[in-house]
């Protein structure tokens, strides 16, 4: 490590922190036991938070959550006052793609409103550190060579992108013109436990458990780079920690694979933890039509952060995929009550009553 910079963090704001990337972080850091900072999770529990996602943590004394709308400046400038927050870590967003080709404008109220409110509060309190966690869907489609570097132009596809691209542009804009000390993230795809069974690893493991068709767009070969979210979750914190101010580091897995590479490993998996008849899940998957403008490849650079910051995956995607397989197994009753909707008269019993 270079030894820069080491900022101590004792009061952090963290958003979306029970979504899934979130929550991976929330549960990283707690599980730190030299973190003797305070943790706020403020998180709006739309369809994609779950409190069952940081229940292991709920009881720590060092960590409060509380609902409510990033977008919400009052709110917001409350919650950085009462507890002399020094840090905001941004996780929070409308997050898939396919969402926001039907309904684009949560996107831009919550991933560009809701960030430049953010942004707002933290000018305002002066001494915050902002770090924004966005995804390498802002630099548009590679061809079949090349990777993504921090300096390469942003060329957004879907609505998803550009409501993050603009967010990140945001981000360093105040940095630029306001002095905020930021740091920024742009990482790859993201997979491992409480993922939402919207999003393609944890709903093609489902379907494999229960013998339903997997859906695959257009030919299958589309390559994305796969992280382990805890993976992502250290590279975070590492950044937050000993980031240059006013830097982007781009965070990247070294896991690259088509769709349907990733779906004939889940088969492997799957087969392997069940017993399953790898022929048969094998004459499950079903090529469906494609979405439309869908990026062809992300590939990601992640030299620097390798190099400043002594950053690297801990997970191969083998052994990645077989841990997120053994966890959907074993979380049958979480996956059930997401898919369901079972989870929100969790969250009306649990919480909303208090
Ligand atoms: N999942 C990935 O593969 C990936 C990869 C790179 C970057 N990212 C980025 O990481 C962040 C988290 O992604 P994720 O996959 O965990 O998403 P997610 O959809 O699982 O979780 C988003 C969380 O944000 C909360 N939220 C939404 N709108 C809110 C609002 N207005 N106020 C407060 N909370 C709100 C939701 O309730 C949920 O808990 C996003 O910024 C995303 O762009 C994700």
């Amino acid at each position: 490590m270079s030894g820069r910079v080491v900022r101590e963090p004792r009061s952090l704001l963290v958003t979306g922190g029970a979504g899934f990337v979130g929550s991976a972080f929330v549960r990283y850091l707690l599980g730190q036991a030299d973190f003797r900072g305070t943790l706020v999770n403020l998180d709006l529990l739309t369809y994609a938070g779950n409190l069952e996602n940081v229940a292991a943590v709920a009881d720590d004394p060092r960590y409060k959550f509380v609902r409510g709308d990033i977008a919400d400046g009052e709110l917001v400038g409350r919650l950085v006052r009462e507890h002399e927050v020094d840090t905001i870590v941004h996780f929070a967003a409308e997050s898939h793609v396919d969402r926001s080709i039907v309904a684009p404008s949560a996107f831009i109220e919550t991933n560009v409103v809701g960030t430049f409110r953010l942004l707002e509060v933290a000018r305002a309190a002066k001494s915050v550190h902002f770090h924004h966690v966005s995804t390498d869907e802002v630099f548009g489609s590679l061809g079949p060579t090349g990777a993504f570097r921090e300096d390469t132009p942003y060329r957004p596809n879907s609505p998803y992108s550009a409501s993050k691209a603009a967010s990140d542009h945001l981000v360093r804009a105040y940095a630029h013109t306001y002095a905020l000390p930021i740091t920024l993230s742009n990482c790859s795809n993201n997979y491992g436990p409480y993922q939402f069974p919207e999003k393609l690893i944890p709903l093609m493991i489902m379907n494999l458990v229960e013998d339903k068709p997997l859906p695959i767009y257009g030919d299958g070969l589309n390559v994305r780079d796969w992280l382990y979210v805890d993976d992502h979750a250290e590279a975070v914190w590492r950044i937050v920690r000993s980031g240059r101010a006013g830097e982007t580091y781009n965070v990247g897995g070294e896991g690259e694979r088509t769709n349907l590479e990733i779906v004939r490993l889940l088969i492997d998996c799957v087969a392997a933890e069940t017993g399953k008849a790898r022929s048969a899940l094998e004459s499950l998957v079903t090529f469906v039509r494609d979405r439309p403008g869908h990026d062809r490849r992300y590939a990601i650079d992640f030299s620097k952060i390798q190099q400043e910051l002594a950053w690297s995956p801990r997970r191969d995607l083998a052994s990645g995929l077989r841990e997120t397989v053994r966890f959907y197994l074993d979380h049958r009753g979480w996956l059930e009550r997401v898919r369901t909707g079972a989870y929100r008269d969790w969250l009306r019993e649990n919480y909303e009553q208090r």
